[in-house]
């Protein structure tokens, strides 16, 4: 079958990616001696056999302490560079990178040194590359609102590297409207808005997402299918999910890939497309997540076509951008 090789040539955006789940045990050891700092785990074999996840916030835990040796400027640069190296191979056109600057700053990181090093590896990625790579700032939910207020504050001097702002970590018991101001804040200054919601949380987060925070995507939303009305919905405005099949298997939301639901969601109609999440840790980036996911449900090639059409539509990219790719 040629299948694979479709779903890997084919021009693709990733529009689900946090820059510090791209952090591969090598570069954490790497980073670690080269920033003196100390790890609780004895070499890349022994964090990598920490990597069995049950559920998200597991996993969690474990992003946060990889996080704990990204100190410098260079540092971000250079988990970045990685990252767009391993997405141009597999053909993505156009990527829209999540960070979370509360991870660094809460450590004593200049918000400056984050949001310069990722900006400073997109440009030079999109000059050797050619790809087209953008930030958008998430905050942690599972902090205060306050703390999200003062973290949009910290970062407005650097407003125009990067395109919007997005709700990541605990979800459940965290929902979308103890995030309603500082996204209304976000809005009035035109930044493009998405949330994660319906990972494991419920549809009701979903409806949250979309009626009081405004997003324009939302991240994740397997969860929607638990309520017709909110499929209904999705339908008739084509709201963009952005899924992570891989993501899903490795912190338990799905048994099987076999019986993963972006199948059924595209069938139904609505716009999903196919992320890595945080690919170091949930094993593989973009096309690994194709390829499994295809091979698991047997998809073939009108839905490979439809999935990457999804992702460059979806993409806050201008129209001229998609016109190229499109
Ligand atoms: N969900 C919530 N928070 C996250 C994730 C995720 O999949 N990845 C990194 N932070
Ligand atoms: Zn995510």
């Amino acid at each position: 079958s040629r299948l694979p090789e479709l779903l890997r040539a084919m021009p693709k955006a990733e529009l689900h990616m946090h820059i510090e789940g791209s952090l591969e045990p090598e570069l954490i050891f790497a980073l670690a001696q080269r920033n003196q700092v100390e790890l609780p785990y004895d070499s890349v074999e022994a964090l990598r056999a920490a990597y069995a996840f049950t559920d998200l916030q597991s996993f969690l835990d474990i992003y946060y302490a990889g996080a704990s040796v990204l100190l410098y400027e260079q540092d971000f640069y250079d988990m970045a560079r990685a990252y767009l190296n391993r997405a141009a191979a597999d053909n993505v056109v156009h990527t829209e990178i999540f960070f979370d600057p509360q991870t660094h700053t809460a450590r004593g990181v200049g918000m400056e040194t984050v949001i310069n090093g990722l900006y400073r590896a997109c440009r030079d990625a999109q000059i050797s590359q050619g790809i087209s790579a953008t930030l958008i700032l998430s905050f942690l939910r599972h902090l205060s609102e306050e703390d999200a207020l003062a973290t949009l504050e910290e970062a407005l001097p650097l407003r125009d590297r990067f395109i919007g702002v997005g709700l990541d970590s605990s979800e459940v018991g965290n929902p979308p409207e103890k995030f309603a101001r500082v996204f209304a804040r976000c809005k009035e200054l035109g930044l493009h808005l998405v949330a994660h919601a319906g990972e494991e949380g419920p549809p009701a987060y979903i409806w949250g997402a979309l009626d009081t925070l405004k997003v324009a995507r939302i991240d994740h939303g397997v969860q929607s299918e638990k309520d017709e009305l909110l499929m209904q919905r999705l339908v008739r405005e084509q709201v963009p999910l952005t899924v992570c099949p891989l993501s899903n298997l490795k912190l338990c939301v799905v048994d099987d890939l076999a019986d993963h639901n972006l199948p059924r969601l595209l069938e139904a109609g609505l716009k999903v497309m196919i992320n890595s999440d945080d690919p170091a840790y949930f094993g593989g980036y973009v096309n690994e997540n194709y390829t499994q996911l295809f091979a698991a449900t047997g998809m073939g090639a009108d839905q490979a076509y439809q999935l990457a059409r999804n992702s460059l539509e979806a993409s806050f990219a201008s129209d001229a951008q998609k016109a190229d790719w499109i």
